[in-house]
């Protein structure tokens, strides 16, 4: 078995008295999708959070690419690797699309993110792909120049994966990244972060579309109260007689 790149081992979160969090445990390998799914209030977004560095687990460890970043910032982990996709609030909707992905292929460099720093040219390829290349890679290259706010709910979901992609990540942590969008805008959604798995990267992604997951996941994790119920191929999570009982059976 290959390292895992993204690891977190016996999570636990507990605030306000309550265990968001039990013991969680999960590994998203190279090239590999994890699908995290579980009814609302499972605790998915607390665990995104948690691997991203947004917030601190009470007990546990989160491991990237080897290296243990518990308590390392999200900016810090970003620099090593680790993207998570922006929410639709961090788009600049007076800004073009291109303009927006070129902030963030920008941001990708060494320093902080300021969007005051004056534009250079990136020094070498590795530091991010071209603004043309990302807005291509999420098929919205013919939108380049629309301002975020006039481009559709699906394309600013792409362009805020274009965004997550500017780092040239090795993993992408994506919470629900289809959630309000059309039937044709789920498929082109899928399609394209199918290929970012195939590039190699190692992406975890919460969503509630579950044709979506069990289609496109390699491994599911189910979580339930806080508790992983399951993890396992589709396959073998949607025969899984607790995770029936606890969540599929409704939703199938
Ligand atoms: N900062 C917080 N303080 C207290 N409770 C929280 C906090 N964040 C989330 N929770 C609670 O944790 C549970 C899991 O939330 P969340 O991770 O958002 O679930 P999911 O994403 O699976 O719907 C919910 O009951 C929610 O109310
Ligand atoms: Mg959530």
């Amino acid at each position: 078995m290959t390292a895992a790149v993204i690891s977190g081992r016996a999570i636990g979160w507990r605030v306000g008295g309550a265990q968001i969090l039990d013991d969680v445990t999960l590994d998203v390998g190279a090239g590999e999708l994890l699908g995290i799914i579980g009814p609302n209030g499972a605790g998915k977004s607390s665990l995104v959070n948690i691997l991203s560095g947004v917030t601190r687990p009470t007990t546990g460890t989160v491991h990237l690419a080897g290296d243990d970043v518990t308590r390392r910032s999200a900016t810090r982990r970003a620099r090593l690797g680790l993207s998570r996709s922006f929410q639709t609030s961090a788009l600049f909707d007076g800004l073009t699309a291109g303009e927006n992905v070129h902030l963030a292929v920008q941001a990708s460099g060494s320093a902080p993110f300021s969007p005051f720093r004056t534009a250079r040219p990136r020094r070498t390829p590795d530091a991010g792909e071209g603004v043309e290349a990302l807005l291509h890679r999420v098929r919205i290259r013919g939108r380049g120049a629309t301002l975020a706010r006039d481009l559709s709910h699906g394309d600013r979901r792409k362009l805020e994966l274009a965004m997550a992609l500017a780092s040239n990540p090795k993993a992408l942590l994506l919470d629900e990244p289809m959630a309000g969008v059309s039937a044709e805008d789920v498929d082109g959604l899928t399609e394209i972060i199918g290929e970012v798995r195939d590039s190699g990267v190692a992406v975890a992604m919460v969503e509630h579309h579950m044709h979506v997951v069990l289609g496109l996941a390699d491994r599911v994790a189910v979580l339930h109260h806080g508790q992983l119920l399951a993890t396992g191929s589709p396959r073998a999570v949607t025969h899984d007689e607790r995770v029936q009982q606890a969540y599929l059976g409704e939703a199938l």
